[in-house]
């Protein structure tokens, strides 16, 4: 049974993957052609053509028009047929889907479900996107042969980072340090404050801090693919609140995963920051530790997707700081539910709602 959900707003790209080329993604398990138009704005087709179903991209553009690089037939950005070699009708079956698209702040959003759902109000957003205030860098994009599920759950698992990724974003120091949870907004929230204790490996490196510090780590799932970790640190003697953490140095990495299919993701990866915030050098070395960070995320989670394949004779056991991830897949349950049953609209039971 597929896992992948399809009334929702994905990343495709980044924008600066996106030029006049044509150019093949693939989003739970569809080709998509993505190219941009003479005026800038973004098309985004069915990457097959309805004639013998040869790949568009392997075509040519002509204006912003797509030659199939078989027959001939052509299409507009649109996915309408504007062409038929050799005969002046144009049959009504020949054209391409298009899908829904939107470019914000250097993010290219598609939708692959149905059409009439595609209301760009819901695309994911924060107001630090536009503050002055904040920096923001687009990174990279990691490829992980995991399905999805594996890759969001540990982005609401504030629990991994001691373990996995000791000389970056963890340390020993929170290893006993227990997760909280909140799961009745819009996002599934896991955080915790390790306070007064050393910094870790990321913050001895931009914060400059030479004593102990608080630190914070919250992280946000939006269902279903879209997460940020907010994280930072401040000087202990601040004893700064919980909701003061603008006083410290504080850093958004935002994940966006794309599904390719059931067994292979995309993460795009981006932060951004309050601190050193006219200074590229500083997105240069962030982005040197999240690679580092990552390729230890993509390890373990290619291994427990590899293990997930094999026959299993018991049930996985879940323990305190799995709430954050049983609540996520079960809403995600919920949601392909809907999409079966064709009642997409419908509001969730809202059940498996924690509050610490
Ligand atoms: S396959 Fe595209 S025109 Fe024939
Ligand atoms: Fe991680």
């Amino acid at each position: 049974m597929t896992t992948l959900v399809r009334n929702a707003w994905y990343v495709a790209a980044w924008s600066s993957e996106v030029d006049e080329q044509l150019r093949r993604f693939v989003i739970l398990e569809d080709p998509v052609l993505l190219f941009r138009r003479t005026d800038g704005r973004i098309a985004a087709l069915a990457d097959r053509c309805p004639h013998r179903l040869l790949p568009l991209h392997k075509g040519k553009r002509i204006g912003d028009t797509v030659q199939c690089g078989y027959h001939g037939l052509t299409f507009d950005a649109d996915g309408k047929c504007v062409r038929v070699p050799g005969q002046d009708k144009v049959p009504t079956a020949a054209y391409v889907d298009a899908y829904p698209v939107e470019e914000r702040h250097g993010i290219v959003w598609i939708w692959m479900g149905d059409k009439e759902r595609a209301d760009p109000a819901t695309i994911f957003s924060l107001p630090q996107f536009d503050d002055a205030a904040w920096h923001m860098h687009h990174g990279g994009a990691l490829h992980i042969k995991s399905n999805y599920l594996n890759v969001a759950e540990n982005l609401v698992d504030p629990a991994h980072v001691s373990f996995v990724h000791p000389t970056t974003l963890g340390n020993s120091a929170s290893e006993n340090v227990p997760v909280h949870i909140s799961t009745d907004g819009d996002a599934i929230v896991a955080w915790r404050w390790i306070r007064n204790s050393e910094p870790i490996g990321f913050f001895k490196a931009f914060g400059g801090f030479t004593g102990n510090v608080d630190r914070w780590h919250y992280y946000y799932l939006h269902l279903p693919c879209t997460a940020y970790i907010d994280f930072g640190s401040a000087d202990a003697g601040l004893e700064i609140a919980e909701d003061e953490r603008d006083r410290g140095n504080r850093v958004f990495a935002l994940h966006f995963l794309t599904p390719v299919d059931e067994n292979y993701t995309i993460d795009r990866w981006m932060h951004l920051r309050n601190t050193a915030i006219d200074t590229e050098e500083a997105s240069v070395k962030i982005d040197r530790m999240f690679e580092i960070a990552f390729s230890e995320d993509k390890e373990i989670l290619e291994a427990v997707h590899a293990e997930e394949q094999r026959p299993k004779k018991r049930r996985p056991i879940r323990i305190a700081i799995d709430r954050g991830p049983m609540v996520y897949r079960k809403r995600i349950a919920e949601m392909l539910e809907r999409e079966r049953t064709e009642d997409a609209s419908a509001p969730g039971n809202g059940a498996y709602v924690f509050h610490d």
